[in-house]
């Protein structure tokens, strides 16, 4: 189904408002609560097509699931050994969350079973998974080019492996310690620049004990998960369209409630404080093992800034937005160290210059970033390539178009933000859902 956003120029935001639950907690609630023994319960779970691909899994391989319903999910989970094979390949859609964790789960099952996805999934790396799981001894094929499906033959022998990450991702260092709980000694991993760590935290709080020192991670194999209760928190990366749009329309004052701000998750915090924005963190707290707090943010004038490649890796997944800040900025910003980027849901370097240049603001990909010079901008038509956030970010920049935006293919908004158009007009943004 094609869906276009047609977005009128204009606005600005107020008021109070709670985005959906985090999806890289949801995925993690999901698959340790499947594994553990006992019954957990998940309050705010991220009802997208992602983490409900996950979910769908593991009801293919015998977990029983209630929910979700208003973000509640009570999982029976079947204990480390109790999963059952599919009768079918795990169909992941768009999200190589689902893909990489549970290719590391697979590796220590007694079962075969294949994981495919949608077009945006079938052109994402998986070498970086398989490479590290065939080193344990793990036994499975990747389409051509490393590309999917991915088919894990089970029944081998796992041993540990201290495995040195070549990219900060979070995918594959959860990957390999997930393979690692299935496998006879240590499994470390270490890290080129801190990670979001949820893995960590979510292993922790079912009980699983979890060694950390500096860049390194290590599990013991062999361990037991016992269920647990999980609030998941809103996501920082469906907040930041909103932390942007606030910076950047005159007049805005909002505030993000119960917003999730782990530390290796909140570089857009820090960012966009870098580039002048008025944004205050108030009623910090504790949600089971993650920090949460609700976020003010104030229209300020933003100025262009070199982004601290150290920060790249917190903030990955909220360049697109990030970049509609630095259109708004006076001066140029200049991205580098984000690689990274190219193999997200789109090439999302490519995707959000060739947005950029369509409302005439000016924009030079490089092979690892970007540079941005702020300006006045036009209205125009964008194509988001069906990336979820390229999609959500244009939508932001008509805030400060000088005409309409229209938005081709947005039916993927679902897979991260469902109900992003009702919640975004709520806030004070114009989009109209068109078909
Ligand atoms: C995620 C890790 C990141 C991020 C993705 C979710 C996770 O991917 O972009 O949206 O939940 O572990 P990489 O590990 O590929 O950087």
């Amino acid at each position: 189904m094609t869906l276009n956003y047609l977005v009128s120029s204009g606005g600005r935001l107020q008021g109070t408002l709670a985005v959906p639950g985090d999806k890289s907690i949801s995925h993690r609630a999901v698959m340790l609560g499947a594994l553990a023994e006992g019954v957990t319960r998940i309050t705010g779970f991220l009802e997208g097509e992602d983490a409900l691909a996950t979910m769908n899994a593991f009801r293919a391989m015998g977990v029983e699931i209630e929910g979700p319903a208003e973000g509640r999910v009570t999982i029976r989970g079947v204990g480390m050994r109790g999963l059952k094979a599919p009768a079918q390949p795990l169909d992941c859609g768009n999200s190589g969350t689902s893909m990489r964790l549970l290719s590391g789960l697979l590796a220590g099952q007694d079962f075969d079973a294949c994981l495919t996805g949608d077009s945006s999934l079938s052109r994402r790396p998986m070498n970086r998974i398989a490479v590290p799981l065939r080193a344990m001894g793990a036994v499975l094929e990747t389409g051509p080019e490393g590309r999917p499906p991915v088919c894990v033959r089970g029944g081998q022998r796992l041993t540990g492996l201290r495995y040195a990450l070549p990219m900060a991702s979070a995918q594959v260092k959860s990957c390999v310690l997930f393979a690692g709980l299935y496998a006879q000694g240590r499994t470390c991993v270490v890290e080129p620049a801190p990670t979001r760590d949820h893995t960590e935290r979510m292993l922790e709080a079912f009980g699983y004990p979890v060694e950390r020192e500096g860049a390194t991670v290590c599990v013991e194999g062999g361990g037991r998960l016992t269920a647990t209760a999980i609030e998941v928190p809103a996501d920082i990366s469906s907040a930041a369209f909103f932390l942007v749009a606030a910076s950047i329309a005159p007049g805005s004052d909002l505030t993000l409630l119960n917003v999730g701000v782990n530390p290796t998750r909140a570089g857009i915090v820090e960012i966009l404080k870098a580039m002048g924005a008025d944004i205050a963190l108030t009623n910090a707290r504790r949600l089971g093992g993650e920090p949460v707090a609700d976020i003010r943010v104030r229209y300020a004038p933003l100025r262009g800034i070199q982004i601290p490649e150290g920060l790249v890796p917190l903030a990955i997944d909220e360049f697109p937005a990030l970049f509609i800040a630095a259109a708004n900025a006076t001066g140029e910003t200049l991205l580098t160290g984000a690689e990274e980027l190219r193999v997200k849901e789109s090439d999302r370097i490519q995707v959000m210059a060739e947005g950029l240049w369509a409302l005439g603001v000016e924009a030079v990909p490089t092979p690892d970033g970007i540079r941005i010079r702020g300006g006045a901008y036009t209205g125009g038509e964008i194509d988001s390539h069906g990336d979820h956030r390229i999609a959500m970010s244009f939508a932001v920049a008509a805030l400060r178009a000088g005409g309409d935006i229209r938005i081709r293919d947005c039916a993927n908004v679902a897979t991260s933000f469902p109900g992003f158009v009702a919640l975004a007009n709520r806030a004070g943004l114009r989009v109209t859902a068109q078909p």
